[in-house]
């Protein structure tokens, strides 16, 4: 059996993880097995090594600063036929648009693409899908919502058919400890600084606190679970000041709610104020949880006390797995 080749775009706090993760074999699975990574890219450089680059190597090129100590150093991201899994692990781009032509390349050519970077599908989901369908790759995006707290595989996977009326989670972890941090009387600039120092801020921390984070979530839970071909431009969103109030009795969070309603399907991403008798009322203050109301049925509650860069890593490990 041929070893499948993966190329890892971005090697930051979520690929780092990854490789340690593969390193350390803390999943159940025989990786070298299956997978042989073939190179990496960061913001200054592209590696290539087609006998095989071991996680070892790649982390301490990387720590060293100098990614090319691990292979080859080349001008241009490998070309599909040179890979069978590319992992989105780089920093999202405002516009999405360079991440979305090198999945195009990919997917066409029936390659498969794991990513934990919002921005391709926030802003072009129907794009990325029918680049997909076309070519026959696969896309896989577990984490690219609430890190690694399970949600797409587990809804595919265990509520076939089932019809979703309503979603709402905390999906950005840092905006909900810093309102919670300031709800207890601490400060907005010091809460950011834990949750920069934490590695579960977003690099740069505006996407955190402006929203945006949290909208491009939205936007990928509607299209993902609600069938919807919505893009981040036609979201009006909320995000965080420090001149927020909060009232006794009830705290405040940054929520993303998608509605089902009649034929309409209703996304928002704004604060409101979570009350005693919510789910969310008594979560911790690095929480992750959401709550899915499926038709005919109770309500499902899923959360987690923490998810950060090593949540995320192992959230895009099982789906390199799944395409083992
Ligand atoms: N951290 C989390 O908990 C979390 C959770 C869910 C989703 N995500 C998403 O996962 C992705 C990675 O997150 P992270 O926390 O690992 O970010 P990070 O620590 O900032 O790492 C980003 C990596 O991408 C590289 N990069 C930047 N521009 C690039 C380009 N044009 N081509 C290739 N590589 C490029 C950076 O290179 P340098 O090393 O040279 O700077 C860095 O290695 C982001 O899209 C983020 O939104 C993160």
């Amino acid at each position: 059996m041929s070893k499948k080749r993966i190329f890892i775009l971005g090697v930051g706090a979520v690929g780092k993880n990854l490789l340690l993760n593969i390193k350390n074999n803390t999943m159940n699975f025989n990786f070298d097995e299956h997978f042989r990574i073939i190179g990496a890219a960061d913001s200054r450089s592209i590696i290539l090594g087609e006998e095989g680059i071991s996680p070892e190597n790649l982390l301490s090129a990387k720590m060293e600063g100098a990614l090319e100590n691990a292979g080859s150093k080349t001008a241009r991201l490998p070309n599909p036929d040179e890979v069978d899994i590319l992992i989105d692990a780089s920093t999202a781009s405002k516009d999405g648009l360079r991440e979305t032509n090198i999945y195009k390349d990919f997917l066409l050519a029936g390659k498969s693409v794991v990513t934990s970077n919002k921005s391709p599908l926030a802003n072009f989901w129907p794009e990325v899908m029918n680049f997909s369908k076309e070519g026959k790759g696969n896309i896989l995006y577990e984490s690219t919502v609430c890190g690694g707290l399970p949600l797409f595989n587990m809804v595919r996977s265990s509520l076939h058919g089932m019809k979703i009326m309503q979603f709402s989670g905390i999906v950005n972890l840092t905006t909900n400890y810093i309102l919670e941090i300031m709800r207890r009387g601490g400060r907005m600039d010091e809460a950011i600084q834990d949750a920069i120092r934490e590695g579960f801020a977003e690099t740069d921390y505006s996407d955190d606190v402006t929203g945006l984070d949290s909208a491009r979530k939205s936007i990928i839970i509607s299209n993902s679970l609600f069938g919807t071909e919505f893009r981040l431009r036609n979201l009006k969103y909320e995000g965080i000041t420090s001149s927020i109030e909060f009232e006794n009795g009830s705290r405040k969070m940054l929520l993303s709610t998608v509605t089902r309603r009649d034929d309409e399907i209703i996304v928002e991403s704004r604060i409101r104020n979570v009350n005693k008798n919510e789910n969310f009322y008594n979560l911790g203050p690095k929480s992750m949880a959401y709550e899915l109301k499926p038709s005919g049925r109770s309500a499902i509650f899923v959360s987690e006390d923490f998810d950060g860069p090593v949540e995320t890593s192992l959230g895009v490990l099982s789906d390199i797995i799944a395409l083992a």
